[in-house]
């Protein structure tokens, strides 16, 4: 009889282990929403259980927007009506009575603060280049991923979200020639053990890079975009996108900061094609795509945000990366420019990723306004020795260069009108590798 009761409540811990296979992770927390997001097996109805902390009794119901392909099940739950400024707790809870309702986390919606106080002091993380390894998929020899207890880490900041700044995950060939291959990679991924605590220690947004796209250096060309575009809003909760015509960009703002999240892949021309052709600049040869960088123009120009973050998977400014930037796309790195120092756009500074090093590169706009694109990377990848060439760069802030793992803490803080963006770059274990404050009233261009 033991043993039959043994096996039973085996069998019910089986059952309930399988049914929600990752999750939750934390998707934009908002004044008066949430999200929150699982992945999940089996048929049976799942609901989102919130209640303010401070009063289980108003504890209401959430259904779930289910996506299904192939045998990947994707719950997510929109939590509506909030309180601002307030704590609330959530679990999962299944309509199946066998099945008992998750362990409950818990988050805190943002204090409405415009027109009422100064804009909140926050923090914020970022990184690129998480490689897990699988070594059946792997190349052979050393393993390219490094240690992924940097999550752990990361999970213990009082940050107000995580910024992944792209190669969030790193198709392999057994997955970028098949659909079911895109799914299954970021599904495995997104379930590692050691990433458990930080998909709900804080919300989270996404860019993407090559890696979590297709194949290395791919772009507009790649066959399966659409379905790379698909697991990419399957898996990430971001506000939508901002263009019906496809692509991933899209935006939003958090206390006086706006960030402005970019595609680099989805309208890329190839990156070997020639940056200029008869000695101008090579017309066909773009980025971001004529309508991504109208929309970030406009974007910029309606910003009355103090500092206002763009953030893309490939450089922007680095004239010493050989390879993988905007400046080999000299179409639209002088449109952008330009546009910034004759619309006098103040407050901005750029965020990019997979280098597998970190480092700031700065360039000098008129007025003395120091434009600078901060590089954050790796965070489990390999890491990337910078060659003798690209340490000559005279645009390099030597003392910020980092190689060895790492992710971003950004601290904004200071009075209205003189808000400060401390950088810092973290390694594994919680340590500060190096730091830069952004002062607010350095990045303005002198009064007409
Ligand atoms: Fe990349």
């Amino acid at each position: 009889m033991r043993n039959h009761l043994l096996l039973f409540i085996v069998w019910i811990a089986v059952e309930v282990r399988a049914q929600v296979r990752t999750g939750p992770v934390l998707g934009p927390v908002e004044f008066r929403t949430a999200s929150v997001w699982y992945a999940l097996e089996g048929d049976d109805v799942w609901e989102l259980e919130c209640w303010p902390e401070a009063n289980p009794s108003s504890l209401r119901r959430f259904p779930a927007e289910d996506f299904r392909r192939f045998e990947f099940r994707i719950a997510k739950f929109y939590l509506t009506g909030l309180a601002e400024g307030t704590t609330y707790r959530y679990r999962i809870a299944c309509s199946n009575a066998k099945q008992p309702p998750g362990e409950s986390a818990s988050f805190k919606t943002p204090s409405l603060w415009q027109y009422r106080q100064p804009a909140p002091d926050f923090s914020f993380l970022a990184g690129s280049c998480a490689y897990f390894n699988e070594p059946a998929f792997d190349r052979p020899g050393r393993s390219y991923g490094g240690d992924s207890s940097i999550f752990e880490t990361m999970s213990r900041e009082p940050a107000a979200f995580m910024l992944w700044l792209g190669d969030n995950w790193y198709y392999r060939e057994s997955d970028y020639h098949s659909t079911w291959g895109h799914w299954y990679r970021a599904d495995r991924d997104r379930g590692l053990p050691h990433l458990k605590k930080f998909w709900k220690s804080m919300p989270h947004y996404a860019i993407w890079d090559d890696h979590d796209y297709g194949p290395n250096n791919e772009g507009a060309a790649y066959v399966f975009k659409e379905e790379a575009t698909r697991v990419f809003n399957a898996f990430w909760n971001n506000p939508p996108a901002a263009s019906p015509s496809g692509g991933i960009y899209t935006r939003f703002s958090h206390s006086d900061v706006d960030f402005f999240l970019l595609d680099s892949r989805s309208f890329r021309d190839s990156d070997e094609l020639p940056d200029s052709v008869g000695g101008i600049p090579n017309p066909d040869k773009r980025m971001l795509g004529r309508e991504q960088m109208n929309w970030l123009k406009n974007q910029l120009a309606n910003s009355k945000a103090s500092f206002k973050i763009i953030a893309n998977g490939s450089n922007f400014l680095n004239r010493f990366n050989r390879y993988d930037c905007l400046v080999h796309y000299p179409v639209e790195y002088d449109e952008l420019m330009r546009f910034i120092e004759d619309e006098r756009i103040d407050g901005v500074i750029m965020m990019s990723g997979d280098r597998h090093h970190s480092d700031v590169v700065c360039k000098s706009l008129k007025d003395g306004y120091l434009l600078c694109d901060i590089t954050n990377s790796a965070l489990t990848s390999g890491v990337h020795r910078t060659s003798d060439y690209e340490r000559s760069n005279p645009d390099l802030i030597a003392s910020m260069l980092i190689e060895q793992n790492n992710y971003t803490r950004a601290s904004v803080y200071g009075s209205t009108g003189e808000r400060v963006m401390k950088i810092e770059f973290i390694g594994v274990a919680g340590q500060t590798l190096s730091s830069m404050e952004f002062l607010q009233k350095d990045l303005r261009f002198a009064k007409k």
